[in-house]
């Protein structure tokens, strides 16, 4: 990209809510292809390469309870409607016919961590969080226990009855969605849960020992800073030591998005937001992991909880080349409802690192999985190229990029790279870059969703116009 290009992409997004906050990664899985080779994405997903073959687990579970206006208002992420107890059960049937696709491949290789999410994994019953487990010992008998292993779910549903049962069945962290703590507010999302609801579940992991991590969002309709500063004092007073801190991604047909635009903070007023409430955590004791991430490790504690303090499955997803190791094969383990699968392989691999998505449709899975196919919906195969910016990507989330790690692992010059883009950067007061690394100032961090794109643009352009040329010629 010539520097005029950089200046006018900065320009006309500075303003605009961006659509890549949540779920993002180089490329979106909008360009994954859906027509792919099948035989040559399941070769790819199937082989591992280098010394050992590392995984972060994921299991998706497709079910939300409805709401008015539907998908909580905000949210893009597939969903699929709850009718009841026997909805979850025969899915976690299929779930585990899926797994045995995948047996072979996790033969020899170590699960670090394991997480539930969705979706609602909290609408499952009881005995179906021990079903969960089993899938997951069956795939991986030698698990040590002590990983790190969440279960994702909403206030409402996480009576003790079901705190019991997930903390028996083995999980010892839980991510609660409160998304906001006011009963007022959080009505614009016809999300049927409480205050109440939120601290007694809180109380319950206390009792339960179960690690905790709330998910919160800023820029909300009609929230001021005052209830967002309320939300996060009540949060870390109950003595949570992770809080996920989003900014309202504002996309797509989401009633936030067509109905509520003009109820949700400004660009400049979430900017405001985000300062606010970083100097609030930090006065309370928290560290930044992320642009979104805030905690307070507690890691010496005799407890089980100390081995769930470490939040694990978010960092491991990002620093998937650890340029200090043996060469290696990093594995998001997909299994489920548009379950995403990575297999990140060491650079000079003979098969490629591949993505892929599962199917977002519910039958479809089934068909496939019955069929002992791989339910696949999209993948993508990444170049050389495509690695580095999914770790240029990945580490920018941390605010900062370590020079000597990425000459280590690329055998390239950070600042050489992207030199133009770093110019344009700091002329913002964006970021600045000194001999050891790259650091966010400023809005800079703020601003990661849109450096993000701006890193992959001339790379996600190119891929647009060969997929272009792919379709045409089809
Ligand atoms: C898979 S989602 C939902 C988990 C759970 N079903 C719930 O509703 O609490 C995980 C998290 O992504 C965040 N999220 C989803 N859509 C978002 C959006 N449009 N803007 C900001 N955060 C969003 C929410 O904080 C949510 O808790
Ligand atoms: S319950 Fe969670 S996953 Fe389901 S629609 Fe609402 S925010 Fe999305």
């Amino acid at each position: 990209m010539t520097s005029q290009d950089i200046q006018k992409f900065i320009q006309k997004n500075k303003l605009r809510h961006l659509s890549n906050k949540v779920l993002h990664t180089h490329p979106s899985p909008a360009h994954w292809l859906k027509n792919f080779s099948y035989n040559d994405i399941k070769e790819n997903l199937l082989t591992s390469e280098g010394e050992k073959t590392i995984v972060n687990m994921y299991v998706g579970i497709p079910y939300c309870l409805p709401t008015d206006p539907p998908h909580c208002g905000f949210c893009l992420f597939p969903t699929e409607k709850y009718n009841g107890k026997k909805d979850t059960s025969n899915y976690l049937d299929y779930v585990s016919k899926e797994a045995k696709l995948y047996k072979d491949f996790y033969k020899n290789s170590t699960i670090e961590t394991l997480y539930i999410g969705g979706g609602t994994p909290n609408l499952l019953a009881p005995p179906d969080y021990y079903k969960l487990m089993e899938i997951i010992e069956y795939l991986f008998p030698k698990i040590d226990n002590s990983i790190e292993k969440t279960l994702e779910g909403i206030p409402q549903l996480f009576n003790e009855e079901k705190i019991k049962a997930i903390s028996n069945s083995g999980f010892n962290r839980v991510s609660m969605g409160v998304q906001q703590v006011s009963d007022k507010l959080i009505k614009a999302s016809g999300r049927k849960q409480t205050r109440k609801q939120v601290f007694d579940a809180i109380n319950n992991f206390h009792k339960y020992d179960l690690s905790c991590n709330i998910d919160l969002i800023y820029g909300w309709p009609e929230q001021s800073i005052d209830d967002m500063l309320n939300d996060l004092r009540e949060i870390t007073e109950s003595g949570i030591r992770h809080i996920t801190h989003y900014e309202l991604n504002i996309a797509g047909r989401s009633d936030f998005a067509t109905k509520q635009k003009e109820l949700v903070a400004s660009i400049p007023e979430k900017i405001i937001m985000y300062q606010v409430a970083k100097e609030y955590l930090l006065d309370q004791g928290y560290k930044q992991r992320t642009v979104y991430d805030w905690e307070k490790c507690d890691i010496t504690k005799e407890s089980r909880k100390s081995d769930a303090e470490k939040y694990l499955y978010e960092n491991n997803l990002r620093d998937f080349l650890r340029d200090d190791e043996v060469a290696q094969t990093s594995c998001m383990g997909g299994l489920g409802f548009a379950a995403i699968n990575m297999r990140m392989k060491p650079l000079n691999s003979t098969t490629s690192s591949v993505s892929s998505m599962n199917h977002k449709t519910l039958h479809k899975y089934y068909d496939d999985v019955l069929m002992k196919k791989l339910p696949i919906e999209r993948a993508f195969a990444h170049t050389n190229e495509d690695v580095r910016l999914i770790w240029v990507f990945q580490s920018l989330q941390e605010m900062k990029i370590d020079v000597a790690k990425y000459k280590n692992i690329f055998k390239r010059s950070l600042k050489e790279d992207f030199s133009n883009i770093w110019q344009a950067l700091e002329r913002e007061q964006w970021i600045e870059f000194n001999d050891e690394e790259l650091r966010l100032t400023g809005v800079g961090e703020f601003y990661v969703p849109l450096i993000q794109s701006l890193i992959s643009k001339s790379r996600v352009d190119e891929i647009a116009s060969e997929q272009s040329i792919l379709t045409n010629v089809k």
